[in-house]
């Protein structure tokens, strides 16, 4: 189901807000992401990175964790838009398409920024014939 303006006006939004929260000292790349769950509740992260570089977290995977971490019940996603404040957009790295295709396998994905580019798709359109949970049902 496509997601109406009035909607796509609050991930923005919300998306906006986590990315001014974002901790990134090292790369100074701020990201916030904001999923869109099955029951039309919006939940945000930001990237927060570590001294220790390889334990940074990606907003998309913080959005997530978050809204499994929310509630209630199985977490289904409907979108994720993306935004940072670059003049290009940034789509989600292949490890947040993974986590996301967990909980939403036919999500749509927004990836906006400053400038007038948007990315506009799929979750099977950026990660075609993913590895999921369906994978492991015969064992
Ligand atoms: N980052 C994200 O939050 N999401 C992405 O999809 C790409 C990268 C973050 C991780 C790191 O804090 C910074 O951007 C630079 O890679």
């Amino acid at each position: 189901m496509a997601i109406t303006e009035s909607v796509y006006g609050d991930l923005t939004a919300a998306a906006r807000r986590a990315a001014a929260l974002a901790y990134c000292p090292y790369s100074r790349f701020p990201v916030g992401a904001a999923v869109l769950t099955g029951s039309g509740a919006i939940v945000a992260g930001c990237n927060v990175e570590n001294a220790s570089y390889g334990l940074t977290i990606c907003a998309e995977r913080n959005a997530v964790f978050r809204a499994v971490a929310q509630g209630p019940g199985r977490l289904v996603i409907q979108a994720v838009l993306v935004y940072t404040p670059t003049p290009q957009p940034t789509a989600p790295c292949g490890a947040c398409r993974q986590v996301i295709h967990e909980f939403g396998p036919d999500a749509e994905l927004i990836a906006i920024c400053d400038g007038p580019a948007v990315i506009r798709s799929r979750l099977g359109i950026l990660l075609p014939d993913a590895f999921g949970p369906g994978n492991l049902a015969p064992y």
